[in-house]
C-alpha cells in the first residue's frame, strides 16, 4: 500500500544558483506564497464514518487544516487514530463523508485517478520507516520519483537537496541496516517528500526513536513548516511534541473531542 504514494515527482526548476534554502526550496516546489496564501484550506473532512464490521470505529469526524499547519492527532490505543489517518491519507474509503484535499474533492475520484492523485499530493511517514533493506539511503529517497518516471538528474538533485536540509548526506550510501534510528527515519522523511507533496501524514513516526532523536525529529517537522510551508498531519502518543503542534485533535469513542 504505502509503494502507491511514492509514485510521482512534480519537476521542480532547480538551479546552479544558491538562494537561501528555505527561498530556494519555495521555488523548487514552484511555491508562490501568494497563490498559497489565497488557497489557506488544504484539507477538509466532513462527518466521516468507518466502521469495521459491527465495530464503529469513526462516528462523525469533521476536520480542517489549513496549508503549512502542524495538527496533531491523539487518542488512546484503538481510538482509531491510524484508520483516520488512513482515510485523511487517501489510501483508505470511508463509508461515507466527504473529503476535499487542496481543493479536489477525494470522494469523486477513483482508480487511476486516485492513485494518480495520491501521487502528486500525499507523502507518509510511518512508525517503522519502512526504508528498503537492500537499497542506500539515497537510492530509497530518490525511488519514489524514479518509479514515477521522472527525470534521474531532476530527482537525484532535489533528493540531495532534501537529505542536506534533514543532514543525512553523509549517510547516502548507507543501507538502513547501518543507519541510526534517527537517521532512518529522516531518510523516511526525505522519501515522503520527494514528490512534493502538499500534505505529509505521518503515523506515530517519533514512535520507535529515543527520546532525542525524537525531539530532534519533532523539530524537524516545524523546520520544514517554516522552510517550505509544508503542511503536516502526525498521528502520536507523545505529549511533548503534542503540545508543539499548531493544534492537536483527541479522538475518543469515534468522534473529535472538544
Ligand atoms: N482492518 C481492520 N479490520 C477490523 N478491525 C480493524 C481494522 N483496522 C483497525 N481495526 C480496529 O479499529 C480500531 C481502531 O484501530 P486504529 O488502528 O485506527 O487505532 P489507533 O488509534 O491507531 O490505535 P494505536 O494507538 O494502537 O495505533 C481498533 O479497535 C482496531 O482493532
Ligand atoms: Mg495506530
Amino acid at each position: 500500500m504505502s509503494c502507491q504514494i511514492w509514485f510521482s515527482y512534480l519537476p521542480g526548476t532547480v538551479t546552479n544558483s544558491k538562494p537561501a534554502l528555505g527561498q530556494q526550496l519555495l521555488f523548487d516546489l514552484g511555491i508562490d506564497k501568494k497563490h498559497k496564501l489565497s488557497f489557506p484550506g488544504m484539507l477538509k473532512a466532513e462527518n466521516i464514518k468507518k466502521d469495521y464490521g459491527s465495530l464503529q470505529v469513526l462516528k462523525g469526524i469533521d476536520l480542517e487544516v489549513k496549508e503549512a499547519e502542524v495538527i496533531s492527532i491523539v487518542g488512546a490505543s484503538g481510538a482509531g487514530k491510524s484508520t483516520l489517518l488512513h482515510i485523511l491519507g487517501t489510501l483508505d474509503k470511508p463509508d461515507s463523508g466527504k473529503l476535499s484535499i487542496n481543493n479536489s474533492e477525494i470522494s469523486s475520484l477513483n482508480g487511476d485517478d486516485l492513485a494518480k492523485f495520491r501521487n502528486q499530493h500525499i507523502g507518509f511517514i510511518f512508525q517503522f520507516h519502512n526504508l528498503l533493506p537492500e537499497f542506500t539511503a539515497f537510492e530509497n529517497v530518490c525511488m519514489p520519483g524514479l518509479i514515477g518516471g521522472k527525470e534521474k538528474d531532476k530527482t537525484e538533485e532535489y533528493a540531495l537537496h532534501l537529505m542536506d536540509l534533514l543532514n543525512i548526506s553523509k549517510r547516502k550510501a548507507h543501507k538502513p541496516s547501518a543507519m541510526s534510528g534517527g537517521e532512518q527515519q529522516r531518510a523516511a522523511v526525505a522519501r515522503s517528500l520527494i514528490n512534493k507533496p502538499s500534505i505529509v501524514f505521518a503515523d506515530e513516526p517519533s514512535g520507535n526513536l529515543d527520546s532525542k532523536n525524537a525531539e530532534e525529529l519533532h523539530h524537524l517537522f516545524f523546520k520544514l513548516r517554516d522552510d517550505m510551508k509544508q503542511t503536516f498531519v502526525i498521528v502520536t502518543h507523545n505529549p511533548d511534541f503534542a503540545k508543539m503542534a499548531d493544534r492537536t485533535i483527541e479522538i475518543a469513542d469515534g468522534k473529535i473531542l472538544g
